[in-house]
C-alpha cells in the first residue's frame, strides 16, 4: 500500500530498461522493456511504481504526491553506470600529445618514465584536497552526461601512503558527491621508479598494501595491469589471489595491447570482470564465459590511442554468449574523457554494437561488473531511483547524433540532481 510519493515523473515519451538483477548474456542484451507514455513514481529513494502513465496515475488515486516533474516526452533510461575509471589523480598529460601524435607507442612512453609514471609524480605531489577538487569536477561532468554510479581505481600513488590517499579521496567523493563511487585498489598499475628492475620486490609491497587496504575497508576490488613490460601473468595471479584471500574481488586490465594471457587468468581466478581485451584469444573468451567473468570494453581508449584494432564485441556477444559491458576508462593518459556518450557512439561505430546492446552494457551489465546488479542498472520496483532523461526520441538517436550531450535530467537516489 503506497501512502505517499516523493517524486512522480510523468510525460515520459519512451522508457527503455533492461529487466532483472543479473547480467544479460549474448543475445539477451538486445531484449529491453519499452513503455511509451510512461510514468515513474519514487518513494524513499527507490522506485515504487513504473508503467504507462495511465496505469501509474490510476494506482496513485488519493495518494499524496510531494513533487511532480514533466519529462517533456523525452527518453528515459536507468542512470548510466561507468564501471572502470581512474577518477582520482593529479595533473594532466597534454605535454605527451605531440609525442603520441608522432607515433611513439603508449608502452614506450611508459618505459621512458612518462605515461602513468608522470601521473604518479603529479599524484604524489598533490594534496588530498587537490585530488578531491579535481575528481569532484570530473564527477560533475559525468553526472551531466547521465552517469549515476562510477567505479574508481587507485594506482597513481604506488606507495602505501599515496595509494591510501587516493582511496580515501574516493571514499570522501562517494560521501559528498551525488554520484556513487565504488573503489578498486590498483597498486599494481605500474612499477614505480624506485623499484625499477625490481618488479618482484614491488609485488611484495603491493601484497602488503592489500592487507592495509582490506583492513581499512577502502576497496571492494583489486585490479592489475597485466601487460608486457608492466606485470606478468604470474605476478598478476599472485596479487589477485592475495586480494581474493582478503575479500577483494578480482578485476584485471587484460590483453589491452598484446596478447599475454590476462584474459585466461581472469577466467582462472574467477574475476568479476576483465577489461580492455583488444588482443584476447578465443580460448581466453571461452574461459570468461565458462567462469562468469564480465568483459568491460573501453572503445574510447583504442580510439584515443589511435589503434586500428578493436575489442571483438560481436564475437563476444554472438559466439561466446558473454554479458558485455562498456566504460570510459577515464584517465589522464590513454583516455582523457569523462564522456560516456562518446563511448556510446564509439561502441556503435567501432564495436558494431546495437543501441539496445549498448544500453544493456551501460546499465545492468555495468552494474554487475561492480557487484551492484541487485541495486541499480534497471528501472524496476524496489531498485534505487537512478534515472536519466535524454532529449532524444529513441535509443538509436544517442549514437546517431554524436558529439553533443543528450542528457537533460538526472535523478539520483530519488533526488533531482540535474534538470
Ligand atoms: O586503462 N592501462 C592501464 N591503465 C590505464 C591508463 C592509465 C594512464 O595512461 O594513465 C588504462 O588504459
Ligand atoms: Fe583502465
Amino acid at each position: 500500500m503506497i501512502e505517499r510519493i516523493d517524486l512522480l515523473l510523468t510525460g515520459i515519451g519512451r522508457l527503455v530498461t533492461p529487466i532483472g538483477n543479473v547480467p544479460r548474456y549474448g543475445g539477451e542484451m538486445k531484449e529491453l522493456r519499452e513503455i511509451t507514455n510512461a510514468a515513474v513514481a519514487i518513494q524513499g529513494g527507490r522506485i515504487a511504481l513504473v508503467g504507462s502513465e495511465e496505469d501509474v496515475t490510476n494506482r496513485l488515486q488519493g495518494v499524496e504526491i510531494a513533487q511532480t516533474l514533466d519529462a517533456r516526452g523525452y527518453l528515459v533510461t536507468p542512470g548510466l553506470v561507468d564501471p572502470h575509471t581512474h577518477l582520482v589523480h593529479g595533473g594532466s598529460r597534454e605535454h605527451e600529445l605531440a609525442l603520441k601524435r608522432s607515433g611513439v607507442p603508449y608502452l614506450d612512453i611508459l618505459a621512458q618514465g612518462g605515461g602513468i609514471l608522470s601521473t604518479v609524480q603529479a599524484t604524489r605531489a598533490s594534496s588530498e584536497q587537490q585530488l578531491y577538487d579535481k575528481a569532484y569536477r570530473s564527477l560533475d561532468i559525468m553526472l551531466l552526461q547521465g552517469v549515476t554510479t562510477v567505479e574508481a581505481k587507485s594506482g597513481y600513488g604506488l606507495t602505501l601512503e599515496d595509494e591510501l590517499k587516493q582511496l580515501r579521496t574516493a571514499k570522501r567523493l562517494n560521501e559528498m558527491h551525488p554520484i556513487d563511487v565504488v573503489s578498486t585498489f590498483m597498486g599494481a598499475h605500474a612499477v614505480p621508479p624506485e623499484y625499477k628492475g625490481r618488479a618482484h620486490d614491488y609485488v611484495d609491497l603491493v601484497c602488503d598494501m592489500l592487507a592495509e587496504v582490506a583492513q581499512h575497508g577502502l576497496a571492494e576490488f583489486c585490479d592489475v595491469f597485466c601487460e608486457h613490460g608492466v606485470f606478468t601473468v604470474e605476478q598478476s595471479r599472485r596479487i589477485l589471489l592475495e586480494g581474493r584471500g582478503l575479500g577483494l574481488l578480482s578485476k584485471i586490465h587484460a590483453d589491452e595491447i598484446e596478447s599475454l594471457g590476462g584474459t585466461e587468468l581472469a577466467g582462472e581466478v574467477g574475476a568479476i570482470s576483465a577489461e580492455h581485451l583488444l588482443a584476447a584469444s578465443d580460448e581466453g573468451l571461452r574461459m570468461l564465459a565458462a567462469n562468469g567473468v564480465i568483459p568491460v570494453l573501453l572503445p574510447g581508449t583504442s580510439f584515443n590511442l589511435g589503434l586500428n584494432k578493436h575489442a571483438r564485441a560481436r564475437d563476444m556477444i554472438d559466439r561466446f554468449n558473454l554479458p558485455v559491458s562498456l566504460s570510459t576508462d577515464y584517465n589522464p593518459g590513454s583516455c582523457p574523457t569523462e564522456s560516456i556518450q562518446l563511448v556510446i557512439m564509439l561502441a556503435s561505430l567501432n564495436l558494431k554494437m546495437t543501441p539496445e546492446e549498448i544500453l544493456t552494457a551501460c546499465t545492468i551489465n555495468a552494474a554487475n561488473a561492480i557487484g551492484r546488479g541487485d541495486q541499480i542498472g534497471s528501472i524496476e520496483v524496489g531498485k534505487r531511483a537512478d534515472i536519466t532523461l535524454f532529449d532524444a526520441p529513441n535509443l538509436a538517436y544517442l549514437p546517431y547524433h554524436f558529439g553533443i550531450n543528450h542528457a537533460y535530467g538526472v535523478i539520483k537516489n530519488g533526488n533531482v540532481a540535474v534538470w
